[in-house]
């Protein structure tokens, strides 16, 4: 019985620990999304007029937003992600945490295109993508769950049938 009394505290306290790991949770996402909302007032988008945020959070909690901008020429256009993952690269910033997408979409969670989970790949498929919505209501996916099966820098490492420099 003592051995079930461990047991049992064992499982509370996972529990408890669970839960505060929770609430840790909730102390960022919010501002985290809230940030990519703030971002979206910046999106330069005479074309489409489709707004988008996002707000990309490294490892050290620095974060980097990012808006799209689009183009005369408008196959030139950047996407919010792409924007904030290239301000975060192009500061130092490698490593991911999280990234929060907002957009004007009433009844829908703003989901990345698939060029942006490509470029979001590129630095680890364990790290979390937040699909918004302008109420501050949010999907959470992991950048695996959006880009399954993925090709990523890892691959080019990888051995290969053929050694090109040798063959050609
Ligand atoms: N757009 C983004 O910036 N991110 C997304 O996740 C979806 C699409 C932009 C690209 C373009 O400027 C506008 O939204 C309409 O496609």
């Amino acid at each position: 019985s003592t051995l079930y009394f461990h047991l049992l505290s064992l499982l509370f306290s996972l529990n408890r620990h669970l839960q505060r790991n929770e609430e840790e949770n909730e102390v960022w996402i919010k501002p985290l999304i809230h940030q990519s909302q703030g971002a979206k007032e910046f999106a330069y988008c005479p074309y489409s007029k489709f707004r988008v945020g996002a707000a990309l959070l490294a490892h050290d909690g620095t974060v980097f937003t990012g808006c799209n901008v689009e183009n005369a020429s408008y196959n030139l256009g950047l996407c919010a992600e792409r924007t904030a993952i290239a301000k975060a690269v192009s500061g130092g910033y490698r490593s991911f945490k999280a990234i929060a997408i907002a957009s004007d979409l009433e009844d829908q969670f703003i989901s990345p295109c698939g060029g942006c989970r490509q470029f979001m790949r590129e630095f680890g498929d364990h790290w979390s993508v937040f699909l918004s919505k302008p109420d501050g209501s949010y999907k959470e996916m992991t950048i695996e769950d959006l880009l399954p099966v993925s090709f990523g820098p890892e691959d080019l490492k990888k051995k290969r049938f053929i050694n090109v420099e040798n063959a050609f």
